[in-house]
């Protein structure tokens, strides 16, 4: 009898830098999938690297990250370290012909995000940088409602982001989670700020801010808030889209964490009615039904394919303009939370240029 052989292409061979927090999240998402295989684990850390390598034997542990760069059988390179050693880890993993994939901020610099991006291109090779929230189901089926017009022109849109914890030694609350606010809200809008204006406090961590208001002006009139703290009494992921048809409830991790008003308020001109005209719609609350997809896994899959068709990651540009924004909203809070034009912002010149 003949027996036909399958064979695929072989598995792409990574490792993975970084096993604190977010690490294993990513080491977890990576086993998941059939076409990657976890070559290496890499971590300062010895004993987190042992407590990791009894749990994944088939990855060899080491501390030295030069071991990865080294190896001609690996393909990619996943780094979750801290923000601060982003562009020397991922520039070292470019130049060594790995493909490449950062958390979240890219870099701690406009100019560092747009040489990362340089760098993949001019060594042929795809660098991505994680925001998990944009493969969210809920955050997709959002910005399904934003394209298709069904909440009408957005008004606002106001989010909160807080907990007690995990306060972070190195960057502050506006490095640690602006970046999944901004993302959200460039996805959903498709457009940059023109101003940013931020205020804050440094509540318990001399120079580390905890807290953080951040104001955000769009060119077509969408006006954005972005709370952030990590001092907080109870875990809250909520965000509120006003439109001119419906308002819309984002919050994550909830049974319904999308939900649609049929709300609204109808204003009429004074100059017809001879006096102000107001009512309230007050129709159904509707609640999509949500895909159960994990973004993790989502997002490293598309990391995946993009090695395996050789393309640019889309959301690179989106990763360069959370930076910035960052950079902008880090220029106001010193300056007492005065509006930055992020259009006059030179870094922003920079990256508009390019
Ligand atoms: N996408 C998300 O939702 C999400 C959530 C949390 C954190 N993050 C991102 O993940 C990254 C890591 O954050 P974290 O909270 O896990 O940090 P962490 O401090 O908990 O862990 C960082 C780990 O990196 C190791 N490390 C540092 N420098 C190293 C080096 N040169 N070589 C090898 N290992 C090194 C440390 O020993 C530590 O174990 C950050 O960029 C953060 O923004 C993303």
């Amino acid at each position: 009898m003949n027996r036909r052989i399958v064979s695929g292409p072989a598995p792409i061979s990574a490792g993975v830098v970084g096993l604190g927090y977010w690490g294993p999240n990513l080491l977890r998402g990576l086993l998941e999938l059939p076409e990657v295989e976890v070559r290496h684990i890499c971590d300062l850390d010895e004993e987190r690297l042992a407590a990791f390598s009894r749990r994944y034997p088939r990855a060899t542990p080491t501390t030295c990250y030069d071991t990865l760069l080294a190896d001609p059988e690996l393909d990619a390179i996943i780094i979750a370290t801290p923000v601060y050693t982003h562009f020397e880890l991922a520039s070292a993993a470019l130049r060594a012909g790995k493909h490449t994939f950062v958390e979240k901020p890219l870099a701690c610099s406009t100019a560092q995000a747009q040489e990362l991006i340089e760098l993949a291109r001019a060594h042929d090779v795809r660098l991505m940088c994680g925001q998990t929230f944009l493969y969210s189901p809920p955050v997709r089926e959002v910005k399904r409602l934003v394209d298709t017009h069904e909440l009408g022109d957005i008004f606002f849109i106001s989010s909160s982001r807080v907990n007690l914890g995990l306060h972070q030694r190195d960057v502050s609350v506006v490095w640690d989670l602006a970046p999944h606010d901004f993302s959200i809200l460039l996805y959903w809008l498709e457009e940059m700020p023109e101003s940013v204006a931020a205020a804050g406090r440094a509540s318990i961590m001399r120079g580390i801010h905890d807290v953080a208001f951040i104001s955000l002006q769009f060119p077509s009139g969408v006006l954005a808030n972005v709370e952030l703290s990590w001092l907080a009494p109870s875990k809250l992921r909520r965000t509120a889209i006003v439109g001119s048809n419906k308002m819309v409830l984002y919050e994550d991790g909830t049974a319904e964490p999308v939900r649609v008003f049929d709300r609204g308020v109808v204003y009429q001109d004074p100059e017809t009615f001879g006096e102000y005209q107001l009512s309230y719609r007050s129709g159904d609350i509707l609640s999509p039904r949500i895909a159960a997809t994990e973004p993790l896994v989502a997002e490293l899959a598309e990391f995946a394919q993009l090695i395996r068709t050789r393309k640019e990651s889309p959301n690179l540009e989106i990763a360069r303009q959370i930076v910035t924004l960052v950079e902008a909203a880090h220029e106001s809070l010193d300056r007492g939370g005065v509006p930055v034009a992020v259009a006059d912002h030179s870094r922003v010149a920079d990256l508009t240029a390019a």
